[in-house]
């Protein structure tokens, strides 16, 4: 049955390639876009799909905040939604500890906003995308969906709080929300300010890569492709009020994932630049997603970590227009100086 989904942070970089996933998954199903267009997200992100749904009314976008009751609540009055999937966030960890304020606007009050409009319109599902970063840091065992909510940064505790929203709405109003928690994302079209597009970007180029201490933190990485069809699942299958891991079983640590990226560009060690890591103790040892609930009802990863890392260094390579025309921007040279530039100097 034809659906209209409301995906909201749909330029970046999920958000877009949810998009994606839905337009081919869904061919009856038409999707909105809401995004505020923030540093991470770009109209370029969505070119693509603007040009294959040309002349059909399968898509289109909306600029505008979460945040803004207005907007939000003009908007679901002029188009007939079914289903919104939030994509929207603030979303990198090192600007939140240096600007926390617009991470608990766009991560609490803006989820809020949005739980709220969906009662008031009747919404039929609502699907809160969060992190496996709101479980803080795994030393033994994994995460399941019933461990604690221990976030160790402001990006972290806006999500937990945004899900906490989420929660309080469903008890208190009965609004259908559903929550999932992912673990580290890669693929097409990720802002180049995270991990793997920032050292892959920096390799095409044969610059230094700055590794946060040793290394050794673990992160359990997914496609973003299994994480959309993840998502994707959940809002059909999943029941309101339930929160539900996402996970594809792949702990690889940072100082690994940057050996392949090496080996994959044919790139020497001599390009990693080990750097003191600005979070301390605020930097998660280990994330560990147990996805077990979500797969006893069905859904699968289907793209194995190798290929997939393989794939996204070719993309990246293939789509230097994309991420170039990012890189030049005063802001994206203003975040280098101030994150690295003391430890890089003239190799920034
Ligand atoms: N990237 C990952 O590895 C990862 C892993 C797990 C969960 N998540 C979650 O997935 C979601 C999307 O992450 P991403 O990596 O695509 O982030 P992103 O930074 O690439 O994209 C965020 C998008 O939201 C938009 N946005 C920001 N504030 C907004 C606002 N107030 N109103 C409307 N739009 C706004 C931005 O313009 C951008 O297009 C986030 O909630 C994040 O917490 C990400």
């Amino acid at each position: 049955m034809s659906k209209t989904i409301l995906v909201t942070g749909g330029a970046g970089f999920i958000g877009s390639n949810y998009c994606r996933y839905v337009l081919q998954h869904h061919p009856d199903y038409r999707v909105i876009v809401l995004d505020a267009l923030t540093y991470a997200g770009n109209l370029s992100t969505l070119a693509d799909i603007q040009q294959s749904v040309d002349r059909t009314d399968r898509f289109r976008f909306y600029p505008g905040r979460i945040q803004d009751e207005t907007v939000v609540n003009g908007l679901l009055r002029s188009e007939r939604v079914d289903y919104i999937v939030n994509c929207a966030a603030e979303s990198h960890n090192d600007r939140s500890l240096l600007e926390p304020g617009s991470f608990i606007q766009t991560d609490v009050y803006g989820v809020f906003i949005l739980l709220d409009a969906a009662k008031r319109h009747g919404i039929e599902r609502i699907l809160h995308v969060s992190t496996d970063e709101v479980y803080g840091t795994a030393d033994t065992g994994r995460f399941t969906e019933q461990s604690p909510l221990a976030p160790n940064t402001p990006y972290a505790a806006s999500k937990a709080g945004g899900e906490l929203q989420a929660r309080a709405h469903r008890v208190a109003y009965g609004t259908p929300v559903l929550v999932t928690r992912c673990g580290n994302n890669f693929g097409p079209y990720q802002y180049p300010e995270k991990l793997l597009p920032f050292f892959i970007t920096r390799l095409i180029d044969r610059k230094k890569v700055p590794l946060y201490g040793t290394g050794e933190q673990v992160r359990d990485w997914i496609f973003v492709m299994d994480h959309c069809s993840g998502i994707d699942f959940v809002l059909h299958h999943g029941t309101p009020g339930e929160v539900y891991n996402i996970g594809a079983d792949c702990e690889r640590t940072n100082l690994e994932v940057t050996h392949r990226l090496l080996q994959l560009l044919d790139r020497p060690e001599t390009l990693i630049r080990p750097i003191p890591d600005p979070r301390g103790a605020a930097h998660d040892r280990r994330y560990s997603v147990d996805a077990s609930r979500l797969r006893s009802l069905g859904w699968r990863p289907t793209h194995p970590f190798d290929t997939a890392l393989e794939q996204t260094v070719r993309w990246y390579v293939e789509h230097q227009t994309w991420w170039r025309e990012i890189v030049a921007r005063p802001d994206y040279q203003a975040f280098l100086q101030r994150f690295y530039g003391p430890y890089l100097g003239e190799d920034l």
